[in-house]
């Protein structure tokens, strides 16, 4: 069995940019599987299509970098986000769901985001992926967030410690990625934990064979996920479609 993910080095900030951008550099001098960037805050945090990521204050900010066969990059989301979901299905016992691509939900609201920045040469990646977990921050009444958030605190009333639940996640994501590199990821319980599965929802979609002016609001019904990372959707005719690099609007 392959054993692809090792962790080398843990680095912990008090604060840095984003920890996207100090990996960026370890990538850059050539030090990179296996290293775990953690930052206590972030004063440029981002998050997916171009949006900020922040944090109100003692949550999960981090990176790993890890160096995937390019085959194997568009599953990367959802096992990260999966390893999430574990994770945080041991603390919380609300209904968790993951939002695909690569969001987790507790009874809808967001409690977790991956960003996911692939630097590709030949047939190697270098690929940091940016977890951001709402730990300890307040987000009941806030009106900050695009979406509905929540926190774990907002859940259990109590502190959490940020480290060991880190700890935890990069437990699970082990055990998780190696099965992805090992072709032994069984994706149907992910796709069982999908956020709207058998849903009719509304796509906020870039989706590059829709028309432009109909791009924005489109339903479709959640079939499940396929083995290549993309999601298996139906129009209201039944017709299949399967979505790589859309969102899904929360109602
Ligand atoms: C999203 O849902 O939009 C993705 C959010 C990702 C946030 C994390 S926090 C740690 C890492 N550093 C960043 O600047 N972003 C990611």
């Amino acid at each position: 069995m392959k054993n692809n993910f090792v962790l080398k080095r843990m680095y912990i900030f008090d604060e840095l940019s984003s920890t996207m951008d100090i990996s960026k550099e370890f990538i850059d001098r050539s030090v990179s599987e296996g290293i775990v960037i953690i930052s206590k805050s972030q004063t440029k945090g981002r998050g997916s299509n171009k949006r900020k990521w922040i944090s109100m204050g003692d949550d999960a900010l981090f990176s790993i970098i890890i160096q995937p066969p390019v085959e194997k990059i568009n599953l990367i989301p959802i096992v990260t986000a999966y390893s999430i979901f574990v994770t945080l299905k041991n603390i919380v016992d609300e209904k968790i769901t993951i939002k695909w691509p690569n969001d987790v939900l507790v009874e809808g609201e967001k409690i977790s985001g991956v960003l996911i920045e692939n630097y590709i040469h030949n047939k190697l990646s270098n690929t940091v992926i940016g977890i951001g977990i709402n730990i300890n921050s307040n987000h009941k009444g806030q009106n900050r967030f695009i979406y509905p958030s929540v926190s774990l605190k907002d859940i259990t009333n109590q502190n959490l410690d940020v480290f060991s639940i880190i700890l935890k996640f990069l437990d699970n994501f082990k055990i998780f990625y190696e099965k992805l590199i090992n072709d032994d990821l069984d994706l149907n319980i992910i796709s069982k934990n999908l956020h709207a599965l058998g849903e009719k929802v509304n796509f906020r979609t870039h989706y590059k064979q829709l028309e432009k002016n109909k791009s924005e609001n489109i339903f479709y019904k959640i079939i499940s996920l396929n083995e290549d990372g993309t999601l298996k959707v139906a129009d209201d005719d039944g017709n299949i479609t399967n979505l790589s690099n859309s969102e899904i609007a929360f109602r």
